[in-house]
């Protein structure tokens, strides 16, 4: 791609434009301001491989976002107290710790997702998979048609995370909305601002929810990830009950929420690109390398958010004690200093150095997971849904900063 001229001063990544497309304008910023001060914003973007990599690992660039926010606005009297409680769940979350507390919250669930552990669970990611499938071919509306994320990507996601947790399957329909509901706080939508009233009912109606399922599970235990994290808590001490909702919910959201997106984009850019999904179907082993470079290519984490905790000097310019950061892993993803052609999308690409799930010590936890998902989500779409194509009707992309994803993938197939 020859990079486009682009105002960086009016530019905005959630115009619509950019927001279908991010990849004009984070290359515009790459090689025209790769340490962007935005007024809009009031924040910095990082967009070149290099510098988000080493931000990421440097941990003057806090991952704590939530607490100046919280000193800022929560503590504000007339703040509402449904709002403050949701950000006081977020708090809690491992994403948003620095250390000692980072580690003490992340090496409780490291076991549970180390590549063995999680290759245990192929059986079952593979049934789940089927079973949507089935159920699509069954039950379409006689035009072959479906929504890839909303039938797909999103109940098999977001079964796979409920299992490990032990959430009852007759309750996982309602964790969509409250999803849906807390991706406003999280992600950011800036401009919305709905999205704080309807953020904080979803976290409220979610963490009573996982009240009630904890309560159950200390009554009785079972072999998942609730009960895991029970007894740490009894044990010795290592978890607050607080915490223990808290982790519930982040590995709820964050367990579907980002693979549902990679699962959307992979399969859209192997339908987009006929040549790399045909040597996809004749050449099997090269799966691992296209769940690669769809997290690369396209990959959800559009930007990682952080605050400086100290001054830093970066390519000439002063970063700030406070100030907002976004750190691009999108835009590093096809830094040309890095990848050769980046905007290419290639299979059999040697090896891929991608930063889509981040790098050092916040680097992804469920990426042994999230690659599972998809290297079975993506071979099993197209070879159960004959002819599985584009309808040709406009993508809808989530307007936000932080990640990349649709809100439907309208497809279609050979129904027979
Ligand atoms: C394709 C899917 C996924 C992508 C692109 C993704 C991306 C990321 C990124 C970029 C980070 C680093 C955030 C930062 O540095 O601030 C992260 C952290 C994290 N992810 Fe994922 N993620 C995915 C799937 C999952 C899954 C399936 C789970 C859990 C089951 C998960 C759980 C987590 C957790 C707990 C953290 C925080 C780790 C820490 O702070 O130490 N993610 N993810």
């Amino acid at each position: 791609m020859t990079v486009p001229q682009i105002d960086l001063e009016t530019a905005d990544l959630l115009s619509d434009a950019a927001v279908a497309d991010p990849y004009p304008l984070l290359a515009a910023l790459r090689e025209q301001d790769p340490v962007h001060w935005s007024a809009k914003y009031r924040s910095w973007f990082i967009t070149r491989y290099d510098d988000v990599a080493g931000a990421l690992r440097d941990e003057r660039f806090s991952s704590d976002r939530i607490s100046p926010y919280r000193r800022a606005k929560l503590e504000n009297p007339e703040t509402d107290p449904g709002l403050r409680a949701a950000f006081g769940v977020l708090e809690d979350w491992m994403v948003f710790k620095d250390q000692p507390d980072h580690k003490r919250l992340r090496r409780l669930l490291s076991r549970a997702f180390t590549p063995r552990a999680v290759a245990e669970m192929t059986p079952r990611v593979d049934e789940i998979a089927e079973e949507l499938l089935r159920d699509v071919r069954e039950h379409h509306d006689g035009s072959g048609t479906l929504d890839l994320i909303g039938d797909y990507a999103y109940p098999l996601t977001a079964s796979v995370i409920a299992d490990m947790l032990g959430v009852p399957r007759e309750d996982r329909g309602r964790f969509k909305d409250w999803s849906d509901q807390i991706t406003g706080l999280v992600f950011g939508g800036m401009g919305d601002s709905s999205r704080h009233a309807v953020g904080a009912q979803g976290m409220a109606e979610l963490t009573a929810y996982l009240s009630e399922l904890i309560r159950a599970h200390e009554q009785h235990p079972a072999d998942d990830l609730i009960s895991a994290m029970i007894s740490a808590r009894d044990a010795d001490d290592a978890l607050s009950h607080d915490e223990v909702i808290a982790t519930g919910v982040l590995l709820l959201f964050a367990g579907h929420e980002t693979t549902t997106n990679l699962i959307g984009s992979a399969l859209l850019a192997l339908m987009q690109h006929p040549d790399q999904r045909h040597a996809l179907e004749a050449r099997p082993e090269l799966l691992p390398g296209a769940v690669e470079e769809a997290l690369r290519f396209d990959g959800p984490a559009k930007t990682v958010a952080r605050v400086m905790g100290d001054d830093v000097e970066l390519r000439g310019r002063r970063l700030r004690r406070g100030e907002r950061v976004f750190l691009s892993p999108s835009a590093a993803n096809r830094d040309p200093e890095v990848f050769d052609d980046p905007d290419t999308f290639d299979i059999g690409r040697e090896k891929s150095a991608q930063l889509g799930f981040g790098v050092g010590m916040h680097y992804c936890l469920g990426a042994p997971l999230a690659r599972l998902e998809a290297s079975v989500a993506i071979p099993r779409a197209f070879q159960r849904l004959p002819g599985l194509r584009e309808t040709g009707e406009r993508l809808e992309w989530h307007p936000v900063l932080l990640s990349r994803g649709m809100r439907r993938f309208p497809a279609r197939f050979d129904a027979r």
